[in-house]
């Protein structure tokens, strides 16, 4: 469990523009645990933009989902960067999440935490349905969840409406990480199930992954500095 509010809070910088990107971790870093860095930030700017964002530990969202040596592949291709944490889909199996724990233990106690992404907050369970998953997503992400950390995961990314199901399910031992994060009074976006951040952590979170809130605020540090205040 991270100790003191702001190390529980994740900052998600979400753009292709590196300056704007190292700007915005400037002015967070004293108000966070992590910087989250995922497609959008890594596919524009590659390693060499990770390497351009200090100041916190990195959170790589990169949802790696691919044959079992290739993932394995993929984390050892990342390890010089040192992330804290990397995601990945436990749609892609045991086998995958095991390889990649393996390939992330090169990097002995300093090795990233693995956390499995379930069923994307995106899909419903008519999505589901119509590929042959007949369950509803809440027992189709348990599914995924209990897959994962059996394999070597040390947690999971889950949507508000599922960190309390799943912190009684799976126990205090499954690192939960919560994004769909929303401050009173601040605009939704493009979520559709948000939870406030007192809410999420007294639920279960073990971190929460705040974006839009803090970084499109007039001012990002005051907005972090509020949030990590109320967790
Ligand atoms: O701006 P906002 O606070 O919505 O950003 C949330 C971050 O968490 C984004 O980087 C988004 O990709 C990520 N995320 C999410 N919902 C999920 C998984 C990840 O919003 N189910």
């Amino acid at each position: 469990m991270p100790e003191g509010s702001p190390q529980r809070l994740i900052v998600a910088i979400d753009t292709p523009d590196l300056a704007r990107a190292a700007s915005l971790a400037r002015s967070v870093e004293a108000h966070c645990g992590l910087f989250k860095l995922g497609l959008e930030f890594f596919l524009a700017n590659g390693p060499a933009g990770v390497r351009e964002i200090s100041g916190r530990p990195i959170f790589l969202d990169l949802k790696l989902h691919d044959i079992p040596n290739t993932v394995a592949g993929g984390i050892r291709s990342i390890l010089p960067l040192a992330p804290r944490m990397v995601t990945l889909h436990a749609a892609g199996g045991g086998a995958m999440i095991q390889a990649a724990r393996e390939a992330a233990e090169a990097a002995g106690t300093d090795r990233p935490m693995l956390l499995a992404v379930t069923v994307l907050t995106s899909l419903d369970a008519a999505d589901l349905d119509a590929t042959g998953v007949r369950d509803d997503p809440a027992s189709q992400a348990l599914r995924l969840a209990r897959i994962a950390l059996s394999a070597g995961a040390d947690g999971l990314v889950c949507s508000p409406l599922e960190v309390a199901m799943l912190r009684r399910e799976l126990g205090a031992a499954a690192k939960l990480v919560v994004p769909g994060i929303r401050p009173a009074g601040s605009a939704i976006g493009d979520q559709a199930r948000t939870m406030s951040p007192e809410e999420a952590v007294k639920l279960g979170a073990d971190w929460i992954v705040v974006g839009r809130p803090i970084t499109d605020a007039p001012d990002p540090a005051a907005a972090a500095a509020a949030i990590a205040a109320r967790i």
